[in-house]
This record gives structure tokens, sequence and C-alpha cells, in this order.
């Protein structure tokens, strides 16, 4: 469940979902970079609202939340809970007579990824405060069912209007989806090590190349005097608890760059498994 308001009922209303046994994901800010501006001068300029993303309770196991999908949107970086995202303006913005039709229509690049993290194909999301029906636009073309909910006749029109004049989206149903990587096959390192993709006695690198393990025969790695698998020995390194060793350590390619070991394994994945 999204909600999203300004800071006047926002913490009241996280507040009330916790006490109603909700279990808070993520506050999520809307950084308004386009944002209007406190004429008077009499305070700060309110460049944001604040977004609460909630599972059901705090023993919900399954929620959707495609990862890969928003680390694709921030060029393979990590989604922060900071959205930069401008006010809805232009030809985006409905207007009748010259006129805004609805004051707080939002924009829809942040409901695009509201539904785009949150939910998948043929979903259906509902919005009790449907307004000039963005969620209900962004749906549509995200091919996620809707139902809205409004209390005003005349936004109602609006938004069916504003629905039906986007077109279908017909396109491969593939490239609505993006494959997570915890779907993708499981790739040991030592099917690396027992394909050749990797040697036994190869080293391995962190990114700086401060520091160089040794591959051993059982897919383990050989640092200083400790053995063990590429996440305890990075973890090792590192003074931390957990690591994923995926991301910590590089090899050397033919002309003596270095490659991610996890780079390597995708092409493993490519070249021997049917995704
Ligand atoms: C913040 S606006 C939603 C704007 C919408 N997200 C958009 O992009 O156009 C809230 C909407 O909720 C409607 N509303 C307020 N109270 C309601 C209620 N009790 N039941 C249904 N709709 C309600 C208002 O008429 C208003 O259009």
């Amino acid at each position: 469940m999204w909600v999203i308001g300004s800071y006047h009922n926002i913490f009241r209303v996280g507040r009330i979902m916790m006490d109603l046994g909700y279990w808070v994901l993520n506050d999520v800010v809307w950084h308004k970079t386009n944002p209007m501006p406190n004429f008077r001068g009499t305070r700060f300029q309110n460049a944001t609202e604040t977004m609460i993303w909630a599972k059901k309770s705090s023993d919900q196991k399954k929620y959707t939340f495609n990862y890969q999908a928003m680390k694709n949107f921030n060029d393979e970086k990590q989604m922060q809970n900071v959205w930069h995202i401008p006010l809805c303006t232009g030809s985006e913005r409905i207007k009748i007579n010259g006129k805004k039709a609805h004051s707080t229509q939002k924009p829809e690049a942040l409901l695009y990824r509201v539904i785009l993290s949150s939910s998948n194909v043929g979903d259906r999301i509902l919005d009790p405060f449907f307004g000039s029906g963005t969620t209900g636009a962004v749906a549509k073309k995200l091919q996620r069912h809707y139902i809205g909910i409004e209390l005003s006749p005349e936004y109602i029109e609006i938004a069916q209007e504003r629905i039906a004049a986007i077109p279908q989206v017909l396109c491969n149903a593939a490239a609505l989806v993006t494959k997570s990587k915890r779907d993708a096959p499981r790739i040991s390192f030592g099917q690396l090590i027992e394909s050749a993709y990797m040697m036994i006695g190869q080293q391995v690198f962190s990114k700086d190349r401060t520091i160089i393990a040794t591959i051993k025969a059982d897919s383990q790695l050989m640092w200083q005097d400790q053995s063990g698998s590429i996440h305890k020995i990075a973890a090792l390194i590192q003074n931390r608890p957990m690591f994923n060793g995926w991301e910590y350590w590089y090899c050397e390619d033919s002309h003596g760059n270095l490659v991610s070991i996890d780079d390597l394994r995708a092409r493993y994945r490519r070249e021997n498994t049917m995704e």
C-alpha cells in the first residue's frame, strides 16, 4: 500500500497505519524539481511530499518489489528513497478552458515509479482518491488493472476521458517485465571453475587491486592464512558479518583489465542456460 501527503498529514497517517498493524517498508520523498515558490517569502519553499510504502503486517512474507527494474531505471545503481520528479506541467497537465482541470494532478512519472516498483503486469490497483485518474492512466500504460474511486462526478468524467484516450500498449509481454536476478538460475562460483571460466590458482582482486586472493580447486578462495567462500573472504576483509562476494571480486581478462566475477557469471548464464 502507498499513501502520499504533505507534512500536514503524512506523519499522522503513518502513525495511524502503524497502529492498524501496517508495516512501513519505506518512506519515499518526492523532491519536486520545479516547486511552487513561496511568494510571501515567509518560510522555506516547500519542495517535497512524502510517500509511505507499507505491507499489511510485519508477518507478511511476500510482497512485490521489482528491485531490478528500479535499479535499471537508476543507471544500474540501487534506487534510493528520494525521487527527483517535476510537478505535472506542460502537455500532461489537463486543462479545461485554459484552467487546470484538477488542482493536484500528480505527475505520471511519480505513479510510473510507484506502480512499476510494487506491482506486476495484470495486478489490480485500487486508488480511492482517483482525482484526474493519473493512477489509472499509468496502470493502463503498464498493463495493470485498476479501480478508481472519486467523490466528484466532474473528476470522474475527466479521468474516464483521459484514460480512454490512452492507446492500448501493443508490444511483446516481455517488454513489460524485468527479470529479477533472484529469478535467474543459480550459478555457483564452482561452476565457473569447472567450466573453465576461471582457473585453479588464478588470482582474484578487489576493485582497487589492493586485495589479492587465489582460487582453490574446491571453489574457495585463499587469502593470507584464511580459506573460505567468495562471500566469506569478502566479508572478512571488510570486517563485516556478510558480504556478497559476487559484487566484491574481479579477475583479469586477457588484456589485464579487471572484469567483475558477477559479469563473468552473467556471461556463463547467457552461454549455458535457457533464461
Ligand atoms: C489529491 S487528489 C488526487 C489526485 C490524483 N492523484 C490525480 O493525479 O489527479 C484527491 C482526490 O480525492 C477525492 N476525494 C476526497 N475525498 C474523497 C472521498 N471520501 N471519496 C472519494 N474521493 C474523495 C477528491 O475529490 C480529489 O479529487
